[in-house]
């Protein structure tokens, strides 16, 4: 079943039930904000102070940062403009009891733009079944070529960060944001402070064991991954974030960023792929 939602405020999302998951998807943004198999808990994060409005981007689930991933573009505001952007979904198919398929999608207009003076067409395919992908498709309708860097910003939600291991970036290059240093990954990542790095050459399959859970994590059309966690001083100062907020979740973003970014000419397309599933 898919259902249309509206706040009094009038912010909009789509409620899909099928026999292996719901999901909540925002139509600003094509946000998903909630996705949860039959028997399971929340896959995501969702900020409870997080606002539901136009023009503010929801704290947890999964934002979509495009056209630029963080200020990769200096010009465009932090993680750019998709995720603060109304989507018209284009499509909703329940392909079998257990699987419905939804595409959101969003086109240059007058004030896009303004921002980034860029024809193009973005589409989010989100197929709800016991996993979840998101193929996040951009066309260059522009007779210029441009620049893209994006990510689909994962919140997984844990028992508590101190539980939390990163298993399939070991030995890949890394940029910590925090330092500016590039060096390599030195084993499984576990976290105990303030966490902020961009992973290159990412070709296989990521892990997020918790304690309970294991999350798989599948790229495709994708070498870099952003792995994040605001820990005890930023998360005070993050909006929509209670300050205990970094305990109960870790970000491990599907991503293009820094030197992993896309070109596109002319008609040129690019998809961003994720399989998230259980195991
Ligand atoms: C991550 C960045 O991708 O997003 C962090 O690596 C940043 O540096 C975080 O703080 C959240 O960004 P925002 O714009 O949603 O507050």
């Amino acid at each position: 079943m898919i259902t249309i939602k509206k706040l009094s405020n009038g912010f909009e999302y789509l409620e899909i039930l099928n026999d292996s998951a719901t999901a909540k998807i925002a139509l600003q943004g094509a946000h998903i904000f909630e996705y949860k198999r039959k028997t399971q808990d929340e896959l995501f994060w969702l900020s409870e102070i997080s606002d539901f409005e136009l023009g503010k981007a929801i704290r947890g689930g999964v934002p979509i940062c495009w056209p630029s991933f963080g200020m990769n573009n200096p010009e465009l505001p932090q993680h750019g403009f998709a995720r603060t952007s109304l989507f018209e979904c284009t499509s909703c198919e329940e392909i079998d009891a257990n699987t419905t398929e939804v595409q959101l999608r969003l086109t240059h207009s007058e004030e896009s733009l303004k921002l980034w003076n860029y024809k193009f067409a973005l589409v989010l395919k989100v197929t709800i079944s016991d996993k979840l992908t998101m193929e996040l498709k951009t066309t260059n309708l522009d007779e210029k070529e441009f620049k893209l860097t994006q990510a689909l910003h994962s919140y997984f939600k844990l028992s508590d960060i101190s539980n939390a291991v990163v298993k399939g970036l070991e030995n890949k290059p890394c940029f910590n944001a925090l330092t500016n240093e590039t060096n390599i990954q030195n084993g499984e990542i576990t976290f105990n402070q303030e966490f902020d790095k961009v992973f290159q050459k990412v070709d296989s399959e990521l892990i997020l064991q918790d304690r309970e859970k294991t999350i798989s994590i599948n790229n495709e059309g994708s070498s870099s991954v952003v792995v994040w966690n605001p820990w005890i001083d930023k998360c005070k100062r993050m909006s929509a974030m209670k300050d205990d907020a970094y305990k109960e979740f870790v970000c491990i973003e599907s991503a293009n960023a820094f030197e992993d970014f896309i070109v596109l000419k002319s008609k040129q397309e690019h998809t961003l792929k994720a399989t998230i599933s259980l195991v």
